[in-house]
C-alpha cells in the first residue's frame, strides 16, 4: 500500500534540518516502504521543483560527507509541495484532493506530521477532521505531534481533548526525539537484556542518579521561543523526565507501546509532588551572563538557562535515592549522560580504598556524544603496595559497531509508519509530566528562592550549583566526554 507523509510547517527549520534528511537516509538505506511520498504543506508559494531544489541543498549540508547525489536523485521525485494556510479549512480540502490525486484514488496510508509552531496544532487538527482526512476507510491515518505538547497541564489537557475529538489515541504519536536516540533505547537493553544489573538497580546499592543534558550552544536565534518557554518546559518536561522514567521504571512484560508506557506512567505517579518550599530547597536555577543581551530576550528576563531539580521517587525500589536532573545552555561542553552512582562498600579493609560515595562504583550511560557506557571501579595500582585507584571499563559504540549512529528521527519516522508507538508519549504520560513541572514553573516564574544565579558561558552552571550539591554530601560528575 502506498504511504503518504504530509508535513505541515514544510518551510520550517525542523523539516529541512531533521525530517527530510531522515527520510532521505531511510530511502538511501532502502528502509522506506515502497511508494512512499512526502507532501510539504505551508504558506510559502513553492512549486514541487523549487521545494526539491531547496531541500537538495539543505539535505546535503545537514547530511554532510555521506550525502550521495544519486540517492537524492532517486528520492527527490517522491517529494511534492502543496501551498496552503493551516488556518484555512478550504486548504485542507484541496490538500485532500492532492493526496487522492497522487495516490491514484486507491488505498494509501497517511501520516500527518505537525512541524508547525505549536499555536497552530489545534487548528491543524480540527481542519484535518473537518476535511475528513482522519477517516481510516482507505488506509491508516496517523498524526505526529512535535513538542512542546502544551505549555502546562491545563493546555496539554485541552490539546489532548482537541486531538481526541478527531483522532483516537492509537492514531496519535507525540514525539520526544530523545526516545529515538539509539543510546536511550540501549538503556532499556542494558537494563532488561542483561541479568547482572537489575539485582543491584535499587536503593540497596545505588546512592543516587544524576541525569545531565548539557549543551554548549546558547539560545541564539531561538530566544523568542525560549524566553517565554524556559528550561523546564524545553528540556525537563520531556527529555529529562523521559530519561528519568526509563532509568527508574520496572521491567515491562513486553517491548510494546502500552506495556512500556504503563511502566513510565507508574514512575511519574510515584514522583513526590513538590510544594513551593520544596522547589526553593530542591531546585537550583541560573542564567548565563550574556543571556539578556540576546536579541528577543525581555529586559530583566527571569528565564533560567540552567537548572537542577532533585526528585524523589516514592516507591519500594527507589525510596531514599534522589534523582538529580540537570540541564543548561552555554555550558562547558555538549554531553548528555546518566550517572548511576553506587554506594561505597560497607566495610573497607584497604587503606586508601573508597571512603566516600564519590570514590565508589559508577555506571555512566553516555547518551551523546561519544556514545557508550563506562563502569568505574577500584583497581590496585601495580607495584605500589596496596594503593587503589578508580579506573574504568569503557564501551564505545563507535569502536564496536560500524555505520555510525543514525539521527533519532529516522527510527521515529519508521516507527510511525509501522504503527509502533513504544517510543512516543501517551496522553496520560504527557499530562503527568506537566503535573510534575507546573509547581516548579510557578515558583521559577517569580523572583525569590531559589535565587536565579548568573554564570559565565562555558562553565557547569553557576557556582552555587556545586555548593548546593556539596550540601547534599555529593558532587557532580562534571566530565566532558572524550571524542575519538
Ligand atoms: C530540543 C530543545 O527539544 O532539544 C532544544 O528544544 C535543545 O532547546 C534540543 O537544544 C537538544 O536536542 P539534542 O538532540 O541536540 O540533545
Amino acid at each position: 500500500m502506498p504511504h503518504t507523509i504530509i508535513i505541515f510547517g514544510a518551510s520550517g527549520d525542523l523539516t529541512s534540518r531533521k525530517l527530510i534528511p531522515a527520510l532521505y537516509e531511510l530511502h538511501r538505506k532502502q528502509r522506506l516502504p515502497a511508494e512512499t511520498r512526502v507532501i510539504g504543506f505551508s504558506r510559502t508559494p513553492f512549486s514541487d521543483d523549487t521545494w526539491r531544489a531547496k531541500l537538495a541543498e539543505s539535505t546535503e549540508s545537514f547530511v554532510g560527507d555521506g550525502f550521495q547525489t544519486s540517492a537524492w536523485k532517486s528520492f527527490a521525485p517522491s517529494l511534492f509541495y502543496h501551498p496552503g494556510d493551516i488556518e484555512q479549512p478550504d486548504d485542507f480540502v484541496s490538500l485532500r484532493g492532492r493526496c487522492d490525486e497522487l495516490e491514484g484514488g486507491g488505498e494509501a496510508s497517511r501520516v500527518y506530521y505537525l512541524s508547525t509552531a505549536p499555536r497552530f496544532y489545534q487548528s491543524a487538527i480540527a481542519h484535518l477532521g473537518s476535511a475528513e482526512l482522519n477517516r481510516e476507510d482507505r488506509g491508516f491515518r496517523r498524526v505526529v505531534i512535535e513538542k512542546p505538547f502544551g505549555t502546562d497541564l491545563a493546555s496539554a489537557e485541552k490539546l489532548n481533548e482537541a486531538v481526541h475529538r478527531v483522532f483516537s489515541e492509537p492514531q496519535v504519536y507525540r514525539i520526544d526525539h530523545y526516545l529515538g536516540k539509539e543510546t536511550v533505547q540501549n538503556l532499556l537493553v542494558l537494563r532488561f537484556a542483561n541479568a547482572i544489573f537489575e539485582p543491584i538497580w535499587n536503593r540497596n546499592y545505588i546512592d543516587h542518579v544524576q541525569i545531565t543534558a548539557a549543551e554548549e550552544v546558547t539560545v541564539g536565534h531561538r530566544a523568542d521561543f525560549y524566553d517565554s518557554a524556559g528550561l523546564l518546559r524545553d528540556m525537563f518536561q520531556n527529555h529529562l523526565l523521559q530519561l528519568a522514567a526509563l532509568s527508574a521504571m520496572e521491567a515491562p512484560s513486553r517491548f510494546e507501546a502500552d506495556a512500556v508506557r504503563d511502566e513510565k506512567v507508574k514512575v511519574f505517579r510515584a514522583i513526590r509532588p513538590m510544594t513551593a518550599a520544596d522547589v526553593a530547597a530542591d531546585t537550583v536555577r541560573g542564567q548565563y551572563r550574556k543571556y539578556r543581551d540576546e536579541p528577543g530576550v525581555a529586559a530583566g528576563s527571569l528565564t533560567a538557562t540552567f537548572g537542577v531539580v532533585k526528585l524523589h521517587v516514592d516507591n519500594w525500589r527507589w525510596q531514599g535515592v534522589p534523582f538529580y536532573l540537570r540541564s543548561g545552555k552555554a555550558m562547558s561542553c555538549r554531553t548528555t549522560q546518566i550517572v548511576i552512582q553506587f554506594r561505597e562498600p560497607p566495610h573497607m579493609m584497604f587503606e586508601g580504598g573508597p571512603r566516600s560515595v564519590q570514590e565508589a562504583n559508577r555506571l555512566i550511560v553516555q547518551i551523546q556524544p561519544a556514545e557508550g557506557i563506562q563502569l568505574h571501579f577500584q583497581t590496585k595500582v601495580p607495584d605500589a603496595g596496596m594503593r587503589l585507584r578508580l579506573t574504568d571499563l569503557n564501551f564505545r559504540f563507535q569502536e564496536k559497531f560500524t555505520g555510525g549512529i543514525p539521527d533519532s528521527y529516522q527510527r521515529l519516522l519508521l516507527d510511525v509508519m509501522q504503527g509502533d508507538a513504544s517510543l512516543f508519549a501517551r496522553s496520560d504520560e504527557v499530562e503527568l509530566a506537566w503535573g510534575i513541572i507546573d509547581p516548579m514553573q510557578s515558583v521559577w516564574d517569580r523572583a525569590g528562592p531559589p535565587e536565579l544565579a548568573l554564570y559565565e558561558a562555558g562553565e557547569w552552571g553557576p557556582p552555587n550549583s556545586r555548593e548546593w550539591m556539596h550540601r547534599q554530601g555529593r558532587q557532580w560528575f562534571d566530565t566532558c566526554p572524550v571524542l575519538l
